[in-house]
């Protein structure tokens, strides 16, 4: 018997569903914002690999999950190609735009590997101390949602910033995408190479491109990361994100090759249909989690309930919410058993 979240990866998973939570890293725990306050900052924490460690375990130490998530952020991939970033607090993130064709031009790929080599040794410090039954998961952000965050500088409500410029200049966008391509493939693969079981692609903001776009910024990209890491890494496990389009779950799986889609908590697992033949993750709505009471054991059971034997990953639909008590994580856990 392998890992419970890796055979379920590979869609044969044991009876007991593995679980883990996007986000399970962060400021809903009391023992991470007392390092981060010690840190200083966010990226401080990203760059450093005791301390990134020391964050990745601490809700394995809580709670058990099934898998640890390196501790980092899909922002390093621009702060890398040569862009400033910083996270102000309770802001988010602010970036250096990259909206303009010398802006990009600018941008360099060559130094992602040395320029992220502390992340990497953070994975190669966590393949050796976590525990025998719990997977490591690396992850990147996709292109089109890493590129949203070039274009705007920052997050806004809809990323209107790269909706326009992918109709008044769609090939400006298809060499910024280029270049996150390869450093996310590379990227990726230095994970994968460290220690990393699995790696998970977030495309937040794939629920925000236009009917008619979704094979070009969101299928086609993906697809080449996935394939560029299969070259050195022809058995790579990979879980694929795309926010806010559940329901196209099933052409994004076979568009792009993924072993596993993650769904936020608008379409369910009811809703996939036969023809998808991926292994499914998440679902549960991170504000049912805040909630609590029967409306969370209820959704808790509605999961187990729709989901395919030994090929789903419980988990939420996005990332766990800073007010969430750690009571209500618990109370999840039980219910499944743990
Ligand atoms: O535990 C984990 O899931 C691993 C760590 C992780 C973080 N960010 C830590 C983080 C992961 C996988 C991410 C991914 C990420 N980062 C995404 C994709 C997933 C998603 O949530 O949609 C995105 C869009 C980002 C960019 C980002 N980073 C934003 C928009 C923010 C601000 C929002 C917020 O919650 O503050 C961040 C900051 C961030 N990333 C924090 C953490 C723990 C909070 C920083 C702090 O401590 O002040």
């Amino acid at each position: 018997m392998g890992k419970a979240l890796i055979d379920t990866l590979k869609g044969q998973g044991p009876d007991r569903m593995p679980v883990w939570f996007m986000r399970q890293a962060g400021r809903y725990l009391p023992e991470y914002r007392a390092l981060r306050a010690k840190a200083g900052g966010f990226l401080d924490l990203c760059y450093s690999p005791e301390m990134a460690t020391e964050v990745t375990l601490q809700p394995i130490r809580r709670f058990g999950f099934d898998a640890a998530i390196l501790f980092s952020d899909i922002l390093v991939i621009p702060h890398a190609l040569g862009l400033d970033l910083s996270f102000a607090e309770g802001e988010g993130p602010l970036l250096e735009k990259a909206d303009t064709r010398e802006r990009v031009e600018r941008l360099s790929a060559s130094r992602v590997e040395s320029f992220l080599q502390p992340v990497i040794e953070t994975v190669s410090i966590l393949s050796r101390e976590l525990p025998r039954d719990v997977a490591l998961i690396g992850f990147c952000g996709a292109p089109w949602t890493v590129a949203s965050y070039m274009v705007a500088g920052r997050g806004t409500p809809d990323q209107a910033p790269i909706r326009e410029m992918s109709y008044r200049d769609p090939e400006l966008l298809d060499r910024i995408i280029d270049i996150l391509v390869e450093a996310s493939a590379k990227y990726l693969k230095a994970q994968l190479r460290a220690g990393a079981e699995c790696v998970q692609i977030f495309d937040t903001w794939a629920g925000v491109v236009a009917d008619g776009w979704f094979e070009r910024w969101v299928i086609g990209p993906t697809k080449r990361i996935v394939d560029a890491v299969r070259i050195d890494f022809p058995d790579a496990i990979i879980i694929g994100f795309p926010k806010g389009c559940s329901e196209k779950a099933g052409i994004y799986a076979s568009g792009t090759g993924v072993n596993a889609v993650g769904l936020d908590w608008t379409a369910g697992l009811g809703d996939l249909g036969d023809e998808f033949s991926a292994v499914s993750q998440g679902n549960l709505d991170p504000l049912v989690l805040l909630a609590g009471g029967k409306a969370l054991d209820d959704g808790v059971d509605r999961i187990l309930g729709e989901a395919r034997p030994g090929r789903h990953v419980f988990n939420l639909g996005h990332g766990i919410l800073q007010q969430t008590p750690i009571a209500h994580v618990e109370q999840v856990l039980r219910r499944l058993g743990r």
